[in-house]
């Protein structure tokens, strides 16, 4: 990283762009403009991107971490839409210095780029005297795309519109959990525009306060409806699955529009034991543990 500032400046803001997982995903209408109307629980997780931003003597924006050599340092970045979208609603602020440590696969279905984005926006906002308001956040990341609202919030949500219904979710377990990317970049449009059924009913009602195994045969009554028209256009994601399966998954699942599936483990120690077995056995897939946060 190289943000043309000393280490430990107090200037710096450093953002965590968390993972999304899609826990099930219920696609149950489309509007008039085409997109589609979800009824999704979505978490969060410890892996993600960061980004760090600090003031300095004009615009600049770097690209550190694994999968940085797949994104161009270009205008339609969304790191760079989010600043230039913060700075259009306020011109006072100044120019910045952005790094984004790129972590996770891109265009994976865990909203990578939309919580880099959400991130941005997050960070810049608190440089300015002025911050924008809650609500100016939640139009600016809307703006942004159907997934940058709920990554502004990171905590767990049942999510609902296209995307920008949010409802936070109380009483859920820590859940630990295996990501793994068989390495192939899904088209999200490609996706949705491949559904058959686009009237399915929403998910089932969430109980409070649900153990993991109570989440888990709750998961069961659900589906992820985008889990089959990605595995058509990506066959490995059906692979990716299976492993997590034999890997000793208790629950596992694509996220999102793919490819990137994960798999439910009851403990860290399980997660990580199945992380290392499936890297070791597929040295070209992204394979991480994590848990939620
Ligand atoms: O909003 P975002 O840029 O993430 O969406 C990418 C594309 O995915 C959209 O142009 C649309 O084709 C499709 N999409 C959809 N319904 C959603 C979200 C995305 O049809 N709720």
């Amino acid at each position: 990283m190289n943000l043309h500032l000393p280490a430990g400046d107090a200037a710096l803001v450093t953002e965590h762009a968390a993972a999304k997982i899609n826990l099930a995903l219920h696609i149950t209408g489309q509007r008039d403009d085409g997109y589609h109307l979800l009824d999704t629980l979505v978490v969060f997780t410890q892996a993600g991107d960061t980004i760090r931003a600090a003031p300095s003597d004009e615009d600049r924006f770097t690209l550190s971490g694994q999968f940085a050599s797949i994104l161009q340092a270009d205008a339609d970045n969304l790191v760079l839409r989010a600043r230039d979208l913060i700075r259009q609603l306020r011109p006072e602020l100044p120019p910045v210095a952005l790094d984004l440590e790129k972590s996770l696969p891109v265009a994976s279905g865990i909203g990578g780029g939309s919580a880099d984005a959400a991130a941005t926006l997050r960070a810049l906002s608190g440089m300015l005297d002025a911050p924008l308001s809650e609500a100016e956040l939640s139009v600016a990341a809307l703006s942004l795309g159907a997934d940058v609202p709920m990554c502004l919030a990171s905590h767990p949500l049942r999510v609902r519109g296209i995307g920008e219904s949010l409802a936070p979710v109380r009483g859920l377990p820590v859940l630990h959990m295996v990501l793994v990317n068989p390495g192939m970049a899904v088209s999200t449009p490609t996706v949705f525009g491949s559904l058959l059924e686009k009237q399915n009913a929403p998910l089932p009602e969430l109980p409070g306060n649900v153990a993991f195994s109570d989440l888990v045969d709750w998961l069961r009554k659900t589906r992820n409806d985008l889990q089959h028209p990605a595995s058509v256009q990506v066959p490995q994601i059906g692979q990716a699955i299976s492993a997590l399966d034999a890997a000793g998954a208790a629950f596992s699942r694509m996220s999102g529009s793919g490819a990137t599936c994960f798999g439910l483990f009851p403990d860290a120690t399980a997660a990580q034991a199945a992380a290392r077995s499936l890297a070791s056995r597929s040295p070209a897939w992204y394979v991480k543990a994590t848990q939620t946060i």
